[in-house]
């Protein structure tokens, strides 16, 4: 268990993406008894996920998905049998009685302190369930007041994962959406202009930017406001839209962040991805999303692309995009020869950005869009010669996988290669850490499990897919499979060069 030390880059990075998930999954173990339940280490003897699971009354995946991060996080000790035990630090300050009550104090403030938006605008409490909620006096009091001593600095420690985290990403939103983080970028300001530029003023004005202050994005000098030197830095150019769009994602999780129990429990989803309504709506979002970021996107699969070349020429290649998102994936296979084939498979509505940006890269005369549903539709036999599945597997729960697996088999032609962008996990499967979060997600939504190298491996071998390999891109890994005697590219292929460089 280590307290974390982050520089600001990497604290802008975890606040946006996951320091909600963070104290979501801390309130989320603590509330299930996940602690209680367990045996701590050294004492007796360690319990099975299985045995965790029964004992909280949850189901066996959502304890899993809650359990594998408290192990990377170094709370829960797990050993090589497989079995797990809390680490006596943690024991010790979880039994403490008194500290005990200060997180449950926590508690009722989720949905409430997901308001901090409008808070800020009124300049007083927050009416919710029936009650009135003094948002800005909470915040006030976790981050600009003295805190109370903990029984130890890993107490400590956990009190700010648990409380503050969320709330930071909640501060970095506010200012973002009501336009204080754009004042801020473009020049430095008084008070009084800012609340000019933002409209906003009074206490929640003077409230959110001492609390910029706090995470060290913003200061002071004299009567004026602007950012840290640091922040000015890292929030240049197309670095401030970018935060903003990765807030805006972690957003649409919170209400089912503040109900991770439930799911836990028995499956209960709050946001349903299988839900095809809320799944298009969901996914022609996400699209126009990663359209904004097609350039980085494109870096990484063009990339993938000179990979797979190593060891099999594209020159003609049919290629198929299964979820294909942005097109991102399939268009550089397109643009590294000029007469590969790209087949692009999606929800239809996201078919129509993709079809823009396929136009954009100018290679919409070797595009074909295929609409479909990608749990049920059959590809065909032995049309392509690449398949990609791009970020997609993580979309299908983990009982869909063999089936995908085989109709995607079938679909490749013998001398075929399968091509897989996911973030694979630790064979241990406690990490990497970004990598367990985002399958927080995608547990809390309804859709898949993450998987280590050797679990992808054997998957794929029962299909025919014997040969395989996970080469680590920067960011993700790209799983290769094919069958026994097509050649495999073994290294990562090196940048391409931006000089070649194409965004929609
Ligand atoms: C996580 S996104 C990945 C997008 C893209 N491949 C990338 O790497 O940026 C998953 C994609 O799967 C698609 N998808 C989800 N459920 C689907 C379904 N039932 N049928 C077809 N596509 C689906 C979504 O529309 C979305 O574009």
């Amino acid at each position: 268990m280590t307290v974390d030390r982050r520089t600001l880059a990497q604290s802008l990075h975890f606040w946006a993406r996951n320091a909600s998930n963070e104290s979501a999954l801390l309130r989320t173990a603590l509330s299930l008894g996940l602690f209680d339940a367990l045996p701590v280490k050294g004492g007796a003897p360690p319990v099975s996920m299985t045995e965790l699971a029964r004992r909280i009354q949850c189901t066996h995946r959502g304890t899993r998905a809650l359990t594998e991060l408290l192990v990377c996080l170094g709370f829960v000790h797990l050993d090589d049998a497989r079995e797990l035990a809390l680490i006596p630090t943690a024991a010790a300050f979880l039994r403490d009685v008194d500290f005990r009550k200060r997180l449950e104090a926590q508690h009722p403030w989720w949905d409430a302190g997901g308001r901090l938006d409008e808070a800020v605008k009124q300049g007083g409490p927050v009416a919710h369930g029936g009650a009135s909620w003094d948002v800005l006096g909470h915040y006030r009091a976790l981050f600009l007041t003295a805190p109370a001593p903990g029984p130890s600095p890993e107490a400590e420690d956990f009190f700010d994962r648990f409380a503050r985290s969320a709330l930071r990403m909640q501060v970095l939103l506010a200012s973002g959406r009501l336009g204080l983080l754009e004042a801020l970028s473009s020049q430095a300001h008084t008070e009084q202009t800012l609340g000019a530029t933002t409209g906003l003023g009074g206490e929640g004005l003077s409230l959110l930017v001492a609390l910029l202050e706090q995470l060290g994005i913003a200061q002071q000098e004299g009567a004026t406001w602007r950012l840290t030197d640091e922040a000015r830095q890292l929030l240049g150019g197309k670095a401030l839209p970018y935060l903003l769009r990765s807030l805006s994602v972690s957003e649409r999780y919170w209400e089912a962040l503040g109900r991770l129990d439930e799911t836990v429990r028995e499956e209960r989803f709050i946001l349903d991805l299988k839900d095809p309504e809320v799944s298009q709506r969901f996914y022609a979002d996400n699209s126009s999303q990663i359209t904004a970021v097609f350039a980085s996107h494109f870096q990484l699969s063009r990339r993938a692309a000179a990979t797979v070349a190593q060891a099999r020429a594209l020159e003609g290649a049919q290629v198929l995009d299964i979820g294909t998102g942005s097109g991102v994936w399939g268009a550089a296979f397109a643009r590294a020869t000029p007469t590969t084939h790209v087949t692009y498979f999606d929800q239809a509505v996201v078919l129509e950005q993709v079809r823009r940006n396929v136009e954009a890269l100018k290679v919409s005369d070797r595009a074909r869009f295929w609409p479909g549903n990608l749990f049920t539709q059959d590809f065909g036999e032995a049309d392509f010669d690449l398949i990609i599945l791009p970020q997609v597997l993580n979309v299908l729960r983990p009982e869909d996988l063999p089936g995908m697996f085989a109709r995607v088999a079938r679909a490749l032609r013998p001398g075929g290669v399968l091509v897989i962008a996911e973030y694979v996990l630790d064979e241990r499967r406690d990490g990497p850490l970004d990598h367990l979060y985002f399958g927080l997600r995608r547990f809390m939504t309804n859709e898949g499990d993450l998987l280590s190298a050797s679990e992808y491996g054997q998957l794929l071998a029962d299909v025919g897919l014997s040969s395989s390999v996970c080469i680590p891109l920067p960011t993700q890994e790209l799983v290769l499979a094919a069958r026994p005697g097509v050649p495999l590219p073994t290294t990562l292929a090196p940048p391409p060069d931006s000089s070649r460089k194409s965004a929609a």
